[in-house]
């Protein structure tokens, strides 16, 4: 390369205006940032992880718990020096808040934090050329170039689903990705925000998944993870004219014929969503993971009503009887929230009675918060937050002790593992097994990106260690 052209490729890359995303909570903000950057980055765009060099920074954020939210406000007293500093120097900075928590509380975002210049809900990502032109244009007509804050707020439900209007992916990581088939949710849970933040359950039709799955495959992906806050609950528009609708079940069949996936995963589901299509999926699919992620919250019949799940315990276990005779090396995880309002000592037991029943690879418990807007909010027998967090200590306690002994039971078999990076001990690479466990193995960094049987020889509280079984030749 002469030194003309990196002079010409270095002036390229300094027109380029850097782009910083910080993403807070589930999956589905993971896969909505990695979709803000496909539009961004056309634009003229290119990511940076140092927010001091950033023209643009977006927090994609997360409503579930009140601390999602208050982590929020902590960031953005962090970027407010960097903006007046690019400010005083004569620079811009755009500084976006997305995702639920702008989608909750867009208004109070901006009164709390007015340097911020958009804000916008996770329904709305389609519009990004649009707004950003929009809070310049804004910007441009005030006085002081700190306080420009209101630029944009939207935190419309638009009536086109952003799926529909967004562009090809281009901005995939390694050989794993998401492909969002399912969104928002119409169960409203007493204790949850998600049916407020992402909007009413919307399944995206088939032929739209498919081309999106190739295009993955186009991108080199071998491990595609389905995603929806229900995903269990999709019902695509049918490709054909057999059915009117396809169910998750019917959905990985067709995923699976795809040999450019080696692993299929999807998460997360709902118990009362689970079908036969998708207990058949885990019988015939071998290539989808022996793993479920199936949220129970809570053991108490009287606490499941209370917080409107709209099952009992028993249909909790049937369904977990069922997945095992269908695949019998799965294994289960969920989530649990302690000290929901009314929850009681003997309510307590009996969660903690379901989970030594179940016997659970691994799982994640909070603290119930109290989220403005929901049901359980106004409840007035709130439990005491010392109690809370004696009985999350017990709870974990006893998910601690399933996980290791799970690790544990791990250490002899052969497993697929992608290998995802090189490790932070020389010669090691990492990866995920089967059930999500961090896998570490001596290998060949060419293996990177390659699902590899491992043998598992050694195990931690969070992690598997392995051999390769099969030498790369
Ligand atoms: N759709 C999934 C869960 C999505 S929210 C389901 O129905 O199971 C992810 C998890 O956050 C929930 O499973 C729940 O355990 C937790 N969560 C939601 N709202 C919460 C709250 N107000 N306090 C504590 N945990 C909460
Ligand atoms: Fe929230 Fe319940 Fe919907 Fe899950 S099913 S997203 S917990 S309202
Ligand atoms: Fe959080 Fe919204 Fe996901 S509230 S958990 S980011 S759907």
């Amino acid at each position: 390369m002469t030194t003309s052209e990196i002079i010409s490729e270095t002036e390229n890359e300094t027109k380029k205006k850097q782009l910083y995303i910080k993403t807070y909570g589930c999956q589905m903000n993971v896969y909505d940032s990695n979709r803000m950057s496909d539009i961004l980055l056309p634009l003229g765009f290119e990511m940076t992880e140092d927010l001091e060099k950033a023209d643009m920074a977006i927090y994609n954020t997360c409503h579930i718990r009140e601390k999602a939210s208050e982590k929020l406000y902590s960031d953005l007293g962090r970027v407010r020096p960097h903006k007046v500093k690019r400010v005083a120097r004569g620079e811009d900075m755009l500084i976006a808040v997305a995702g639920c928590t702008a989608q909750a509380e867009g208004a109070e975002v901006m009164r709390r934090a007015p340097y911020v210049d958009m804000v916008f809900g996770p329904q709305s990502y389609q519009e990004l050329p649009e707004m950003v032109a929009r809070a310049m244009r804004t910007k441009e007509k005030r006085e002081d170039p700190l306080l420009r804050g209101a630029g944009v707020l939207n935190v419309d439900f638009p009536e086109n689903p952003k799926f529909d209007t967004l562009p090809e992916m281009t901005n995939v990581e390694g050989a794993s990705a998401f492909l969002s088939i399912q969104e928002g949710c119409d169960k409203f849970c007493h204790f949850c925000v998600v049916p407020y933040t992402r909007g009413a359950e919307y399944s995206r039709p088939v032929k739209d998944v498919l081309k999106d799955a190739k295009r993955l495959i186009e991108l080199g992906v071998k491990e595609v993870t389905l995603l929806g806050q229900n995903v269990n609950a999709y019902h695509g528009e049918s490709p054909d004219s057999a059915s009117k609708e396809w169910g998750l079940g019917r959905l990985i069949q067709e995923i699976a014929e795809f040999d450019a996936f080696e692993i299929i995963r999807y998460i997360t589901s709902h118990p009362r969503d689970v079908t036969q299509d998708l207990i058949d999926a885990h019988k015939d699919v071998k290539k989808l993971s022996p793993y479920l992620h199936l949220p129970v919250q809570s053991g108490s019949n009287r606490i499941l009503k209370a917080m409107n799940r709209k099952h009992d315990r028993d249909f909790y276990f049937k369904l977990i009887d069922q997945f095992r005779e269908a695949r019998p090396d799965i294994a289960f995880s969920s989530d649990f929230i302690v000290g929901f309002p009314g929850e009681d000592e003997r309510d307590h037991k009996e969660t903690l009675d379901l989970i030594r029943r179940v016997n659970y690879a691994q799982a994640y418990s909070f603290k119930y918060s109290r989220r403005p807007g929901t049901p359980a909010w106004a409840s007035e027998q709130q439990v005491d937050e010392g109690v809370k967090g004696e009985r999350l200590a017990e709870l974990q306690a006893l998910l601690d002790e399933q996980k290791m002994a799970f690790n544990q039971k791990c250490v002899g078999q052969e497993m697929d593992v992608l290998f995802e990076r090189k490790a932070r001990h020389e010669g090691q690479l990492s990866g995920r097994s089967p059930y999500m466990q961090s896998v570490y193995v001596q290998a060949n960094p060419r293996l990177i990106n390659t699902v590899v049987p491992v043998r598992i020889i050694g195990c931690g509280n969070n992690s598997l260690t392995g051999e390769v079984v099969v030498l790369d030749n």
